[in-house]
This record gives structure tokens, C-alpha cells and sequence, in this order.
């Protein structure tokens, strides 16, 4: 199950997301989710993670399917928690190297090893965005208090729909507040979007900077904070909707 987490603007909280998602998905289901880092030019989930990369997907390119697939997989970095982290890039100028086709080739060989392919989207609607929104199982979009924000992802959300033939049941919007409350509620973001909020994760002070300067992941070394247990109910909700797809294939 490939699971984008995406937004319209930066700094919107999609690394922090996409990195406590992938780990509390490892800690259900371990060496069972990756987090495939593309958000390019600059990759910055390993860092967070307090992982050294010494491979990553642009570096995997081999004519040959069964080199590449390995290429690819030892590339993967094992965390702590039960994640891998994937980074596409060790240095800026390797992102032209992550073409779309690659992308898609690198996601049919990690859909057949992993259950959870979770995919930290950089916020330019590239070529490799797109590719990997149209494939993916459940998109992710988070959401800031900000009514331009909003805007924006409202006409995001109506391209998915007229455009990309993305069904809104496909979507769920995280509504994310990585700065102090802002006058913007809850119900002004779901009256602007026209979509209801799936979660909304706290602005919590600077526990997600700190964790990140320490290279911690907070669903592990705080498991009872507040935003942590709604990152694992986000990735509970994920797994439910994987066994329920499961189930309707058998
Ligand atoms: N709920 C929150 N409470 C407090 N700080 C937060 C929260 N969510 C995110 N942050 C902080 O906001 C900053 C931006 O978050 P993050 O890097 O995850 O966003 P991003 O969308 O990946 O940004 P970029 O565009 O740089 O890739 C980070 O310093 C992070 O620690
Ligand atoms: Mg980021």
C-alpha cells in the first residue's frame, strides 16, 4: 500500500509526519514499511532519523531488474523502530536522475517486499509528484492554519478530482499547526477545503524540532505525548484500511 503525504506549501510538517508514520507503521509491522524519501532536490528524512545513507534510489539505476531490485533494497536503512528509510538522493545534483520511470520502477519492486510504502513528497507538482499521487492507495495532504494555504489546497484538491482522476475518497486532510494557534480553526480549514479534517495534530512547542536535532523519532522516545499517540492513530488507520484492503482481495 503506498501511502504520499503531500502538501501545497512548505514546512507544512511532511517529513515530520511522513517519518513518524513510517516508524510507527515499523514499530506495528517491523522491517513491513519503508519510507521512501522524495522530496527533492534536498532529502532530509534520514537526517531526521539520525541515519547515514550510503545508497540511495538514484544511485540504484541497473538495466538489469534483478541488480536493480537488490541495488534498491540495500540501499534501504534499517531504523531502530522497524522502519527502512529509502533516501532517492545522497547529494542535490542526483535529482535529475529520479525520473518518473524510476520512480515507478523502484515502487513495483518495493510494493512486492513491503506492505507500507509511506513517500515524503517535495512540494513542486514535478513530473515524479504526480506519478507517484496517481498511484498512490491513500494521499496524505496536511494542512496549515493559513487561509492562502487553504485556498491553495482547495484548488489542489479539485484537480485531483477534474485533473488526475484522484477520487476524494482517496484523500484525507491532516490539518497540522507547526506554529502557535493561528485565528484560523479547524472549521474555517474544513469550510475553505469543503472536505472534513481526518486529524489535526497540536502545535507542540518544540518537541518535533528538538526530536529532530537529536535524530529521535517521537512515537518512540515519547510515546505518550500527545502528537505522538495521534501519529499512531494515523497509522493505525492506515493499518485497518490495509487489512480491510487485503481482505477484499481474498
Ligand atoms: N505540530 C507541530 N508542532 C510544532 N512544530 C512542528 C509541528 N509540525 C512540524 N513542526 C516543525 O515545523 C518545521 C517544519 O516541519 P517539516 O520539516 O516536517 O515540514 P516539511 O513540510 O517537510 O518542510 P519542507 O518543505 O522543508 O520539506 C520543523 O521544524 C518541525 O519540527
Ligand atoms: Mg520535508
Amino acid at each position: 500500500m503506498i501511502i504520499a503525504v503531500y502538501a501545497v506549501k512548505g514546512g507544512a510538517g511532511r517529513t515530520t509526519i511522513a517519518v513518524n508514520l513510517a516508524a510507527a507503521l515499523g514499530q506495528k509491522h517491523r522491517g513491513d514499511c519503508v519510507l521512501l524519501d522524495l522530496s527533492l532536490p534536498y532529502n532530509h528524512a534520514a537526517l531526521v532519523a539520525n541515519l547515514v545513507p550510503a545508497g540511495c534510489l538514484a544511485l540504484s539505476e541497473r538495466p538489469d531488474e534483478n541488480h536493480f531490485e537488490e541495488a534498491l533494497l540495500a540501499a534501504g536503512l534499517h531504523h531502530h523502530t522497524g522502519m527502512v528509510v529509502l533516501p532517492s538522493v545522497l547529494r542535490v545534483e542526483q535529482s535529475e536522475l529520479v525520473t518518473p520511470m524510476l520512480v515507478q520502477r523502484a515502487l513495483a519492486v518495493l510494493e512486492q517486499t513491503f506492505s507500507y510504502i509511506v513517500v515524503d513528497l517535495g512540494v513542486a507538482m514535478t513530473e515524479v509528484t504526480l506519478s507517484v499521487l496517481e498511484r498512490a492507495n491513500r494521499i496524505i495532504v496536511m494542512v496549515t492554519a493559513e487561509l492562502p494555504t487553504l485556498k491553495d489546497t482547495a484548488d489542489l484538491l479539485q484537480i485531483f478530482e477534474t485533473v488526475l482522476d484522484i477520487p476524494p475518497a482517496r484523500v484525507s486532510l491532516v490539518l497540522n499547526h507547526p506554529r502557535p494557534q493561528t485565528m484560523v480553526t479547524r472549521a474555517d480549514a474544513e469550510r475553505v477545503t469543503k472536505r472534513p479534517m481526518h486529524m489535526e495534530i497540536a502545535y507542540d512547542g518544540a518537541r518535533f524540532d528538538r526530536a529532530a536535532v537529536m535524530g529521535e523519532v517521537l512515537v518512540a522516545t515519547e510515546p505518550s505525548s500527545a502528537v505522538a499517540k495521534t501519529l499512531t492513530r494515523l497509522a493505525s488507520s492506515i493499518s485497518d484500511e490495509h487489512k480491510g484492503r487485503a481482505a477484499k482481495r481474498n
